[in-house]
This record gives C-alpha cells, sequence and structure tokens, in this order.
C-alpha cells in the first residue's frame, strides 16, 4: 500500500515550516502588489482587504520565523515566485489559489506538531489557520464563489 505520510521528524518539520514561511513572504509581495494594482470601482473593497492581509501575512511571517528559530533551524530568506497580471479577476484567481496552498499545508502542520508534541506551535499554527481561512473568504466572496476547500497537503 502506497504510504504517502511519512512519520515526521523536528529536521523534516523545520524544513516543512521554512516551506510555509517562504509561501509567507510569497503571500506579503503578493498581497503588497495586488493592493495597489487592481483596478475598478467593483474592485476597491477587496483591495483594501489586500492591504490589511499583507500585514496579517507579515505577522504570520514573524511567527512561523520564530518557529523555525526556536527548532533549532535557520527561518528561510526566500519567497515563493509571485505572479503578477494587470487583469483583476486574474490576479484575484492566483492569490485564492495561494491562499488554498497555505491552508492546505498549514492543516497538515497542525497534525504534525502535535505528533511532534510541540501543542504552542500547533496553537499558533491554529490561529494563522483562522486568518488563511478568512481570506480566503475574502477573496472567493469578491470573485463570487463559494469559498473551495482547500484540503489537506501530504
Ligand atoms: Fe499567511
Ligand atoms: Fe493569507
Amino acid at each position: 500500500m502506497p504510504n504517502t505520510e511519512t512519520k515526521i521528524t523536528r529536521e523534516k518539520f523545520i524544513d516543512a515550516l521554512n516551506g510555509d514561511l517562504s509561501r509567507e513572504y510569497q503571500a506579503i509581495i503578493g498581497c503588497v502588489n495586488y493592493s495597489q494594482v487592481l483596478k475598478g470601482a467593483a474592485y476597491m473593497n477587496i483591495a483594501g482587504e489586500l492591504a490589511v492581509h499583507a500585514k496579517e501575512e507579515l505577522d504570520h511571517a514573524l511567527a512561523v520565523a520564530n518557529h523555525v528559530d526556536y527548532l533549532g533551524g535557520m527561518p528561510s530568506v526566500t519567497s515563493l515566485p509571485v505572479k503578477t497580471s494587470e487583469k483583476a479577476e486574474e490576479m484575484l484567481k492566483f492569490d485564492l489559489e495561494n491562499e488554498k496552498e497555505t491552508i492546505a499545508h498549514y492543516r497538515r502542520r497542525v497534525k504534525q506538531a502535535e505528533e511532534l508534541n510541540e501543542y504552542a506551535i500547533a496553537e499558533s499554527l491554529r490561529t494563522i489557520l483562522v486568518d488563511e481561512q478568512d481570506h480566503l473568504i475574502a477573496l472567493a466572496t469578491a470573485l463570487g464563489i463559494d469559498a473551495p476547500d482547500p484540503g489537506i497537503a501530504n
């Protein structure tokens, strides 16, 4: 039987958190760009929300970097690539996809933190998940769709 879930170790957990940190940097950059580039009366509400998201993503990055350092790792300094577009709907779809990925990863990370008995980290990641879910809902609402289920990453 194929087993996609390999047992978590502290080393693997640090690497995974650093992946999350790079995704948070991507979110900061994306939100800074999209919040200013979005044009059109229909999108001004979400543009304002994205400026708020940018600051929340920075808080997430600081929290995740704190966990990596606590675990004895070096927090990452690289962002995942950020897609840009001149088209409002495309921008929002890029951001929605990123939020989905982010949620799927944090869902897995909470389970891994608990497996390692790192309950305080699990708690911190849960509060980040609450924000990410709000981000997902705001983007889906702006796109006029139901919030998709991100599932859970391997
Ligand atoms: Fe975030
Ligand atoms: Fe987010």
